[in-house]
């Protein structure tokens, strides 16, 4: 176990314009897990390589516990990868697959059988260990190469994609098991997915990337509820948040556009002091709207009306579209919503769950948690 420390670490490539990684701080706490997410190619294997000693860092230091290991090599790091392609050596059994790194390092033959024995009974694998590897499944494969990693006990574990070779239904068995695997082994962890949903259930802090750049660090539920800018609030939550272009209206204190009025909160004052008469983002998330309906309509407000596009019932709920004036806003409603394609439609949200970015920065314009604040500043906004 190990506190990870990056600091403002940059990764220029030869002959790459910019940065593939840009300004990178961040420090773990001991035996934190932490997810690194973003749309492809925005840095996240490049940190861990960087982290791994894989890729040299161009500027920045890193340190793990309290050893900065600029120019010590991978194999001195005392870190285990698990990468998303995680060949295994398929001319030895699991067993073996899994003793390999220890016998390198020549470690004695009881303390190997033991160290492998002791991770084949946390992975559930005891049963397996004499097959060789074609005769695995997916997701077997898939804990034998957790099983690799954990024998060597590491400071670190660095985890890219470990689990996109799976499908569906055993990427949501393994990543319950990759969480609970943490728990029992408590070693600091870095976890790359470009899957919001992996991020939000397994991170306890999330790094949301960008073009290289941090966007913003922060737990689960303070990125969903206090994301810093419209690249976080669009990238955090499925289906995706709704943003609508609003013109601040001082006299009615309200926020309007087309097909659609909604009252300014008490805590929406401040944010718009300066923006009275100008045009911001209100961003509403699809789960914070409902149907207005002839038994709730007399005490809705907030309204957004439009025609329905869209209709898709997932069991559960129903997600729908509809189109107000220039936007299509995305409602995710109850399940026996009984609303056809064509349909005039009146949607309520919440003005309490609404979010505010300004119209030119995209940044947000309520309040963010400390850690939110201390990224925003340099975060790149979405417009290009
Ligand atoms: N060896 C390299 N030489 C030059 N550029 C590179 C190299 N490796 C990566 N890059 C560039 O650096 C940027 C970040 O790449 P990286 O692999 O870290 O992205 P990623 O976030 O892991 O993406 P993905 O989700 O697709 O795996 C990309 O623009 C990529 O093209
Ligand atoms: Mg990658």
């Amino acid at each position: 176990m190990a506190i990870v420390q990056l600091k403002d670490i940059c990764k220029q490539f030869d002959g790459g314009e910019a940065n593939a990684v840009d300004h990178f701080d961040l420090t773990t706490r001991d035996g934190e897990f932490v997810v690194l997410v973003g749309p492809s190619g925005c840095g996240k294997t490049t940190t861990m390589r960087m982290i791994a000693g894989l890729e040299e860092i161009s500027k920045g230091e890193l340190w793990i516990g309290d050893r900065n290991v600029d120019g010590i090599p991978a194999k001195d790091r005392d870190i285990a990868m698990v990468f998303q392609s995680y060949a295994l050596y398929p001319h030895m059994s699991v067993r073996e697959n899994m003793a390999f790194s220890l016998k390198l390092k020549k470690r004695p033959k009881a303390e190997i059988t033991k160290a492998v024995n002791d991770a084949a009974e946390i992975l559930g694998i005891q049963n397996l260990l004499d097959r060789k590897p074609k005769a695995l499944s997916g997701g077997q494969r898939q804990r034998v190469a957790l099983g690799r990693a954990i024998v060597r006990q590491p400071q670190v574990f660095l985890m890219d994609e470990p689990l996109s070779n799976l499908d569906a239904k055993m990427r949501v068995e393994m990543r319950a098991e990759i969480v609970k695997l943490h728990r029992k082994l408590g070693v600091t962890t870095f976890y790359v997915t470009h899957d919001q949903v992996e991020a939000m259930t397994m991170g306890q802090r999330i790094v949301v990337m960008r073009d290289g750049y941090i966007q913003q660090i922060d737990a689960p539920n303070a990125l969903y509820e206090r994301p810093v800018n419209m690249f976080v609030a669009g990238f955090i939550g499925t289906p995706s948040m709704n943003f609508l272009k609003a013109r601040v209206d001082d006299a009615s204190q309200r926020l309007i556009g087309e097909g659609f009025s909604i009252a300014m909160e008490k805590a929406h004052e401040t944010a718009l002091a300066n923006h009275l008469g100008r045009e911001v983002w209100a961003g509403v998330r699809p789960e914070h709207l409902d149907l207005v309906t002839d038994a709730n309509a007399g005490t809705t407000d907030n309204q957004l009306t439009g025609t329905v596009e869209v209709i898709e019932p997932l069991g559960a709920v129903t997600i729908v579209q509809v189109r107000v004036g220039e936007h299509i806003v995305t409602a995710e409603l109850d399940s026996h919503t009984s609303l056809a394609m064509g349909d005039p439609a009146a949607l309520t949200c919440d003005s309490h769950k609404l979010h505010l970015f300004d119209a030119a920065s995209e940044k947000t314009l309520l309040e963010t948690s400390d850690s939110g604040k201390r990224t925003t500043g340099d975060a790149k906004t979405t417009t290009a």
